[in-house]
């Protein structure tokens, strides 16, 4: 089936974040409609904390069936989960704290453990325990929240990192990110891709050139960019811009 990519450009910054808010809610109603439960994966980053905070605003109005979701993690810095640069405190206090959501429903990535890589592939083991699989034996997310670097990477996958970019059977790794000089535990392309719906948020005038390349470059020029990887195998791409940082694209507000 072929990969159905959608592309909305909203004018200002958060009528984008808005957009994806109101996104996360029809794709996480429609999943627990539709087969009981919704297996979700957040993104860190500036970006989605106003789209979180929409979404906690769910909670008052009951608008969304929060216990029965499964909430997981993209990607997440190598640091404890009280960090104030973790991707776990950043959700959980823009959204989780406000969810009437039990903490088994949570799965934190354990990225600040001694062994990376044994608690990447841990990790990967809570993944394909949790969410059920495809036909092909890949744990299908309804719903994956991605963000976008000025440079092209997504997730904590970066340019030039070739571990995590090419892995082609893991679908958690932990590895090391030469330009940020740590490492990273990351979701990889086999698992984002698999997913039903994936959202691709970005706003800011700094992601104007990347964005341009991901929504209009040639494949040569694409194939640097981590980002322009997202290509949900049978599932949805929507990509959600703000005018900023669609403005050197050939896409405008509607
Ligand atoms: C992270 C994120 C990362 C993020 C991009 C965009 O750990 O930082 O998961 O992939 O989505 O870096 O970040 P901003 O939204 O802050 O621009």
């Amino acid at each position: 089936m072929p990969r159905e990519r959608k592309v909305v450009v909203e004018s200002l910054p958060d009528d984008a974040t808005r957009l994806a808010a109101e996104l996360c809610k029809t794709i996480i109603c429609e999943s627990v409609a539709q087969r009981g439960r919704a297996y979700i994966a957040l993104s860190g980053g500036i970006t989605p904390r106003a789209t979180y905070q929409l979404l906690a605003k769910t909670a008052m109005t009951g608008a969304v069936p929060w216990s029965q979701v499964e909430v997981f993690f993209g990607d997440e810095r190598d640091v404890p989960h009280d960090d104030v640069d973790s991707n776990f405190r950043m959700v959980q206090q823009t959204l989780l704290d406000y969810l009437p959501i039990t903490p088994s429903q949570v799965h934190p990535m354990p990225a600040d453990a001694e062994d990376l890589d044994r608690a990447a592939a841990a990790y990967e083991q809570t993944v394909r325990k949790i969410v059920p699989a495809r036909a092909d034996g890949r744990p299908c997310f309804d719903l994956i929240l991605l963000g976008m670097g000025a440079e092209g990477h997504t997730a904590s996958m970066f340019p030039c990192t070739p571990e995590a970019l090419e892995e082609k059977t893991r679908l958690v790794v932990a590895h090391f990110v030469p330009v940020l000089g740590r490492r990273r535990m990351t979701f990889t392309f086999p698992l984002i891709n698999a997913a039903r719906s994936v959202i691709v948020l970005v706003t800011g005038d700094d992601k104007a050139n990347v964005a341009a390349t991901i929504l209009d470059g040639d494949e040569q020029a694409k194939s640097k960019l981590p980002a322009a990887r997202i290509a949900p195998d049978d599932g949805q791409c929507m990509l959600v811009l703000d005018a900023a940082a669609a403005r050197r694209s050939s896409f405008r507000p509607a």
